[in-house]
């Protein structure tokens, strides 16, 4: 397993262009399996988790060609293939989303129930409760989810849990709610930008979807989709991590291909630390002062500063001068990058959904274990500050949520190295 040795100390000096959203991506190639015809995606980032839903989609059916550098071109064509086998779902939770497409399209599917993960458990109840409301019959067979319907009838769905919506859950009952007899109404409904971006290309493939982006989504179902053609929104996490990155190294970063308007709680509370981020031609400029200061946030569903960049603010504020508190609201286990981060010599306590986070002058490079794909981040970015060299094993974790981040912190300074494990 292949390892990232990194040397602390540089600060980082340049430009770096984000790439398209992870979380757009996933739903959005599986949401081509609705179409009758071809669809052709752009600005697809070259992630592991893509390359496993390019089989995925493959498994089930559809002809997928990369047709150029971040383009995927997607036929559906043997439609009886309707099984997500299980050792293609444990190794991507995002694969759940093929559910409501197949269930709308062929009327049927099997999908293996996703396992929980780092973060902690991965309940999709609520998936299943959306689907059951437009007409779907759900069993439990084997560990895999078996749906099938003779027809979906739109339906007043509530799709709020314990800890708000469900992004994915409401990307599966939207996109089965496209194909449905009538109109469909979801309420709290995910009101993330990739949910917003999966509209647009639902609606460009000819569905009827009105209020993405709001709590309440109205989709009046139609007789069939066609292909279309879609460009992926910018990451907004990809480019909070590399902000945090720039602020952490007290360096001065342009980020190109930035989405501001989509990250207003995460700027908010860089500026609150100390951050000083200026738009500029076609992106931001991001740079820090040398002192940063302590801060309290809570991760919220959107527009709330969101729970996939908690670990990387962490190890931020394990710098600040003061005391911090980080509440983990959406996955309250996931903290598995505190223990690594203790091992780099930070001050944190956890107290149930809370880690109190006390900043120290420095950080001290160590062997860290990387568990999930922003736990990882964060344990690159404490590395590029930490005296000394840091080497972050199971970097495969990494390679599934960001594009080249090695390649991409070595053009702006970072002394990073991939090493090829055993
Ligand atoms: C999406 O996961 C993202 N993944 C996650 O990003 C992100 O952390 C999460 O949304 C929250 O923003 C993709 O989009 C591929 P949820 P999702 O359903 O949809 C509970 C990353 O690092 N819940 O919004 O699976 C759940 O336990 C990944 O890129 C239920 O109770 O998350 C959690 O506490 C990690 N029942 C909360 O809701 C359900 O049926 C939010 O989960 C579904 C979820």
């Amino acid at each position: 397993m292949d390892q990232f040795v990194i040397k602390g100390g540089s600060r980082l000096r340049g430009e770096v262009r984000i790439s398209g959203a992870k979380n757009s991506t996933l739903p959005i190639m599986a949401a081509s399996l609705l179409a009758d015809g071809q669809s052709t995606i752009r600005g697809v980032p070259e992630l592991a988790d893509v390359r496993n839903m390019a089989e995925l989609l493959g498994d089930l059916g559809a002809a997928v060609s990369q047709t150029g550098d971040g383009q995927f071109q997607i036929r559906p064509e043997d439609e009886t293939a309707c099984h997500a086998r299980y050792d293609r779902v444990r190794k991507m939770r995002a694969s759940i989303c093929v559910l409501g497409p197949l269930l709308a399209k062929r009327k049927k599917a099997r999908v293996a129930m996703p396992g929980g993960c780092a973060i902690g458990s991965r309940p999709v109840n609520l998936h299943l409760r959306g689907l059951r409301a437009l007409g779907a019959e759900i069993d439990l067979d084997g560990g895999d989810i078996v749906v099938k319907a003779k027809k979906l009838t739109g339906a007043e769905i509530f799709l709020g849990g314990p800890f708000g919506s469900t992004v994915l859950g409401t990307a599966n009952v939207m996109m089965a709610a496209t194909l449905a007899e009538g109109t469909t109404v979801i309420e709290s409904a995910a009101c993330e930008p990739e949910i917003q971006d999966l509209a647009d290309y639902l609606n460009a493939m000819g569905a009827r979807i009105r209020g993405a982006g709001t709590p309440r989504l109205l989709i009046d179902g139609v007789d069939e989709l066609r292909g279309a053609e879609h460009q992926i929104i910018p990451d907004r996490i990809e480019a909070g991590t590399f902000m945090i990155a720039a602020a952490m190294s007290n360096g001065e970063v342009k980020l190109s291909n930035v989405r501001t308007d989509h990250m207003m709680a995460v700027t908010d509370k860089l500026r609150e630390i100390g951050v000083t981020i200026e738009a500029t031609d076609g992106g931001v400029v991001v740079c820090s002062a040398r002192r940063l200061e302590p801060t309290d946030v809570t991760t919220q569903p959107y527009p709330g500063f969101p729970t996939d960049l908690q670990a990387q603010l962490t190890a931020l504020l394990c710098l600040a001068d003061g005391n911090s508190a980080i509440t983990e609201k959406i996955f309250p286990d996931r903290f598995m990058h505190v223990a690594e981060l203790l091992r780099m010599g930070a001050n944190i306590r956890k107290e149930g959904p809370t880690a109190i986070v006390t900043g120290v002058k420095r950080l001290v490079g160590a062997p860290v274990m990387a568990s999930d794909l922003r736990a990882s981040a964060a344990l690159v970015l404490a590395g590029l500050i930490a005296r000394g060299a840091t080497a972050v094993s199971r970097v495969y974790h990494i390679d599934r949520g960001y594009e080249h981040i090695e390649v991409k912190l070595r053009s702006l300074g970072a002394d990073i190295q991939r090493v090829s494990g055993s």
